[in-house]
């Protein structure tokens, strides 16, 4: 694995680069970094993938950017594809990573061969969910975001796995509290803006992957399941077993189906 870093609008942004062959770019989701691939990577660089990791701008490595939109993560990703000089792939945008994924496929759709929508939706936040930011940036403005990040992560497995892999949610918990509060604070401001992007799957050209949980609380399987419909050529998956967390919950199978996602869009987009 490569590590490394550019300076994209004066700010630091560290990713990473591991195999070699047609490019897959994962992207995390609130409150995780590029690390939350670690494992599930290993996979798809045996079977001649190259991976591209990031770390979101306040997530990781990466600079904590206070007035962060959504448009602006998806220019930040542009620059680390620039910059590695990649003409084709397909990005893989878990849950936040998702709609950033969406940005990304309306601003700069020449590269994109695909999209992997990981649990995740094109529709912006209602009235309730908006509160529900707004009140835990309160909140992290008072008390920091040690609190918040125990309480959310926790609530984005299903119980079975959470209670039979204390281990790595210690993991991701300590991962998340070594983040600073403002890096977390201006990424839930970001998708609180953020506006509704159903036109862009309505529009886009290339193929549309839908990776749904069933046990999905954060993103409800129904809500995934009104955008199906929207892209021309869907390729729509479930996790029976997922909550939000499928790379960790049902790991081989979704490892699995992002593969077979990229072969397909590689073979389409040659054609
Ligand atoms: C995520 O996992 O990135 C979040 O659940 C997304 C959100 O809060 O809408």
């Amino acid at each position: 694995m490569v590590n490394k870093h550019l300076i994209y609008e004066g700010k630091r942004i560290a990713y990473q680069t591991a195999g070699k062959g047609y490019p897959i770019l994962l992207l995390h989701g609130f409150c995780f970094d590029s690390a939350v691939w670690d494992d599930f990577q290993l996979d798809l660089i045996e079977e001649k993938f190259k991976v591209v990791r990031l770390d979101l701008p306040g997530f990781g490595k990466s600079d904590v950017w206070p007035d962060i939109t959504i448009d602006k993560m998806a220019e930040v990703v542009k620059a680390v594809i620039d910059e590695l000089k990649i003409a084709h792939f397909v990005l893989v945008g878990h849950s936040m990573g998702g709609y950033v994924g969406l940005s990304f496929a309306n601003q700069f759709p020449i590269q994109l061969d695909g999209l992997s929508l990981f649990h995740s939706h094109p529709y912006a936040d209602d009235a309730e969910k908006k509160d529900i930011r707004h009140k835990s940036i309160e909140f992290m403005k008072r008390q920091g975001h040690v609190l918040f990040v125990k309480q959310m992560i926790p609530s984005l497995f299903n119980a079975k796995f959470s209670n039979s892999n204390a281990f790595l949610l210690e993991k991701l918990l300590f991962r998340a509290t070594r983040y600073q509060s403002e890096g977390i604070i201006a990424a839930q401001s970001a998708m609180a803006n953020r506006g509704d992007q159903s036109e862009v799957l309505k529009n886009i050209e290339v193929p549309v992957q839908f990776i749904i949980g069933k046990e999905d609380t954060a993103i409800p399987a129904e809500k995934s399941e009104a955008q199906v419909h929207l892209p021309t050529i869907a390729d729509i998956q479930y996790l029976d077993k997922a909550a939000h967390m499928g790379m960790f919950e049902e790991r081989k199978k979704t490892q699995l189906l992002i593969r077979q996602f990229a072969s397909y869009c590689k073979k389409k987009a040659s054609m």
